[in-house]
């Protein structure tokens, strides 16, 4: 049995999906079971990593894991060393764990050790696993859509600064291949998509695909640390990420591991728009 963590999320869903597909015996965990869909023959199971009894539940019988955490950066008691603990007293033999580029070493010093402590907790275990640190999701994006259904312009914090984002599809399909292939056991895997591009870039795509003027909105520099606070960033430290982030160049490295480890072309933002920016128009 394979359990997933974060099931219904960006990286999760597809995780979930490309198992099932291959007929593999998956358990994915939400908090929320009701009216969440997964695939056919897929166990369903409630499990919060804040209640250590749900996750020990969740962990039952698994063989292998796929960890992640939907925690706000900075958090107390981590959500990942709850979910290492459960894994350790089941006796799973492999955790797949979704970190951050770089385990987070070129962001704010406090958001760089809490990730650091975040990685230890798999690292530390004594578990075989595999570390993979994506870069920026092309699902941030999809939130445009709200906005889009409103008008035809989109508030975009850090407009200016060049990522190289990478498809959920692609993420998914490396953890895939560690959870049931092998060869990937105790590496740390840096993965980007196939380009270096801004914000603006990104809309201009959306747009062409959509046939629409798109115009973008970089908001205020308070606007954007506000943001970030009302997702849960303790006000201070938001302050001096996005004071970081807007000082340095970071997240544009481009890493042929994707490709290589995938033996084919990483997803382009134009790939991936064409599929989730187009099917619901
Ligand atoms: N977004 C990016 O650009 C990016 C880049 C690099 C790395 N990452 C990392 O990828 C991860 C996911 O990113 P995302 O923001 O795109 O999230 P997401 O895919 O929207 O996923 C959030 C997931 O977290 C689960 N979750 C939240 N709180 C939980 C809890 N207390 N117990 C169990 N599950 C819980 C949710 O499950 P339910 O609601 O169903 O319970 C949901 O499946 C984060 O760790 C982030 O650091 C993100």
């Amino acid at each position: 049995m394979i359990l997933v963590i974060g099931a219904t999320g960006h990286v999760g869903a597809e995780v979930v999906k490309a198992l099932a597909a291959r007929g593999l015996a998956v358990r994915a965990m939400t908090r929320r079971p009701e009216g969440v869909r997964f695939p056919e023959g897929v166990e369903v199971v409630r499990g919060d990593c804040e209640d250590a009894e749900s996750l020990r539940e969740a962990f039952e019988g698994v063989r292998k894991a796929f960890l992640m955490t939907g925690q706000v950066t900075g958090s107390e008691n981590l959500h990942t060393r709850a979910q290492v603990r459960a894994a350790k007293e089941a006796g799973v033999g492999y955790l797949v764990k979704l970190s951050v580029a770089k385990g987070g070493e070129d962001s704010h010093p406090k958001v760089a050790a809490w990730h650091r402590e975040d990685e230890r907790a798999v690292t530390g275990s004594g578990i075989d696993h595999t570390m993979l640190r994506p870069g920026r999701f092309m699902s941030n994006t999809l939130h445009w859509k709200h906005m889009l259904r409103r008008g035809d312009e989109v508030t975009v914090a850090f407009a200016k600064k060049r990522t190289a984002p990478i498809a959920p599809e692609d993420i998914a399909a490396v953890a895939v291949k560690a959870l049931t292939e092998g060869g990937l056991a105790n590496r740390t895997l840096e993965l980007s998509g196939p380009e270096a591009i801004t914000p603006q870039q990104e809309l201009d795509i959306v747009a062409k695909i959509l046939n629409r003027r798109l115009t973008l909105r970089e908001p205020t520099v308070e606007e954007t640390v506000d943001g970030i606070v009302r997702a849960g960033m303790e006000r201070e430290l938001a302050e001096a990420m996005v004071e970081h982030v807007l000082r340095g160049d970071y997240g544009a490295e481009i890493s042929d591991a994707t490709e290589k480890i995938l033996k084919r072309k990483a997803t382009t933002f134009e790939q991936w728009a064409e599929k989730h920016f187009k099917e619901e128009q």
